[in-house]
């Protein structure tokens, strides 16, 4: 490699530092001020290389939050009175289950807690370990009931998600297909119409920091914050939502993350002596039988499903190939993904892995989830390859994910087709998951 990986190492630390707010991380401090859920799960993954009892601390952190339905949100405001109008936003003191003493959203985000878990174990001694689990086992164990509890109404084992920002890739054409088809509100399109969405300008806050060409538009903005102004009038009761909304989908990413979290919270268990209990682990498994009908087989991919249609939502996206994460596909279908991520009118960009492959309508290389590639998905891609035993391929995409860095920076994301950085510059998944890749 061309690079120099003490330079980048120290770089990636730096970030970290800078990023650093006291016992957690805001991804970014301009753009994100708060602390995220998956990310700081990100974060701990590379924080456990060079202190881990401050990894320890990232995911304590993110208990504070958790609600006492079992519940963990994907934002924990900071309390500063500049953000009041996030605050304001979600309300979360409107849920009896919301905690008293932070201020949280009123939903999740993938389930990467587990995994980050265990990563942070294995840099422990057994004893500590052992200390660890235990402090951490109770509320990973609620919060996986509570996925099932609340959020699988059918008992199909697929975890539904009622807002976009839950399955962590915002603006991906699944849920922005999905909300241009069934959940545009009347006036957002009257101001579509009118072309006075320019007037958003004057409240949105990422904007001001990221061009806007690299952010949704103005009217899909626009129509998450409704989305979430719905939740908040429900008092995020899942059962009240799940009754009414049409924007409601059986998330890909999301289910192939649980999967493979539901089996590192087997392995906590079991490490601790304890047995699940029979109900979560029928559901478990029903997770990864349901897994299969997200397979769309004329096009040789998986896809999300809209809960309400029952119909894959068939947008070609990235998530298709975090099914090798999930670690529950067979064997061929995992094949057919590898041939997908090595063809040029998908995913082979000379700077992979693009969000979307470059045979979508929706392509655009510098648009947030809509073509950039990303850090965190190549690390789990990464992962999936290396599960299934593509050892060379899993090598080489961490060759090129850390290159990518290295000459471009600690950003957001990247362009697939020029490496040129983009989003957010000293982003924390980014230096936290390089430190990873360049110590495992
Ligand atoms: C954006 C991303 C989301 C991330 C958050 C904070 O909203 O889409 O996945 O958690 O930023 O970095």
């Amino acid at each position: 490699m061309w690079m120099d990986q003490d330079k980048l190492l120290e770089t990636a630390k730096e970030v970290l530092k800078h990023n650093d707010r006291g016992g957690w991380t805001v991804p970014a401090g301009q753009l994100y001020p708060h602390q995220w859920l998956w990310d700081s799960c990100f974060i701990a993954i590379g924080l456990r290389h060079f202190n881990v009892e401050r990894a320890k601390t990232e995911l304590l952190s993110l208990l504070r939050g958790q609600w006492s339905n079992g519940m963990l949100p994907n934002i924990i405001f900071l309390d500063d009175k500049e953000y009041k109008g996030h605050r304001n936003l979600w309300r979360s003191w409107v849920s009896p289950y919301a905690p008293k003493d932070v201020t949280t959203s009123g939903i999740t985000q993938p389930p990467m807690l587990a995994e980050a878990v265990v990563a942070v174990g294995e840099k422990l001694s057994e004893a500590k370990r052992h200390q660890w689990y235990e402090d951490i086992y109770p509320h990973l164990l609620r919060y996986h009931e509570w996925l099932y509890v609340e959020r699988n109404p059918h008992q199909e084992g697929l975890i539904v998600l009622l807002h976009p920002y839950e399955c962590g890739l915002d603006n991906s054409p699944t849920w922005i297909s999905e909300l241009r088809k069934h959940s545009m509100p009347w006036w957002i399109l009257a101001i579509e119409q009118l072309h006075l969405d320019g007037l958003v300008n004057l409240v949105r806050r990422d904007t001001r920091h990221i061009p806007p060409g690299q952010r949704m538009s103005n009217i899909e903005a626009m129509a998450y914050w409704a989305a979430v102004r719905r939740l908040r009038r429900k008092a995020y009761n899942s059962e009240a939502i799940l009754s009414r909304s049409l924007f409601l989908v059986e998330d890909l990413v999301f289910n192939c993350i649980l999967i493979r979290a539901n089996q590192q919270l087997k392995k906590i268990a079991a490490s601790l002596g304890r047995t699940l209990p029979d109900n979560l682990l029928a559901a478990m498994d029903k997770t990864e039988q349901a897994l299969e009908e997200l397979w769309d087989n004329s096009s040789g991919q998986y896809f999300s499903r809209s809960f309400v249609s029952h119909k894959l939502i068939e947008e070609p996206t990235i998530a298709t190939l975090l099914a090798l994460y999930s670690g529950a596909i067979p064997k061929a279908k995992a094949k057919l993904l590898i041939d997908l991520l090595k063809d040029r009118n998908a995913f082979a960009t000379t700077w992979p892995v693009p969000s979307v492959p470059l045979n979508s309508a929706f392509f655009d290389p510098v648009k947030y989830w809509q073509g950039p590639t990303w850090v965190n998905i190549n690390w789990l891609i990464i992962k999936g390859l290396e599960n299934y035993g593509f050892s060379g391929d899993a090598a080489k995409l961490r060759r090129q994910t850390l290159e990518l860095v290295a000459r471009g920076g600690m950003n957001e994301y990247f362009n697939p087709l020029t490496g040129q950085a983009v989003g957010a510059p000293t982003f924390s998944w980014t230096a936290a998951l390089t430190i990873d890749l360049l110590k495992t």
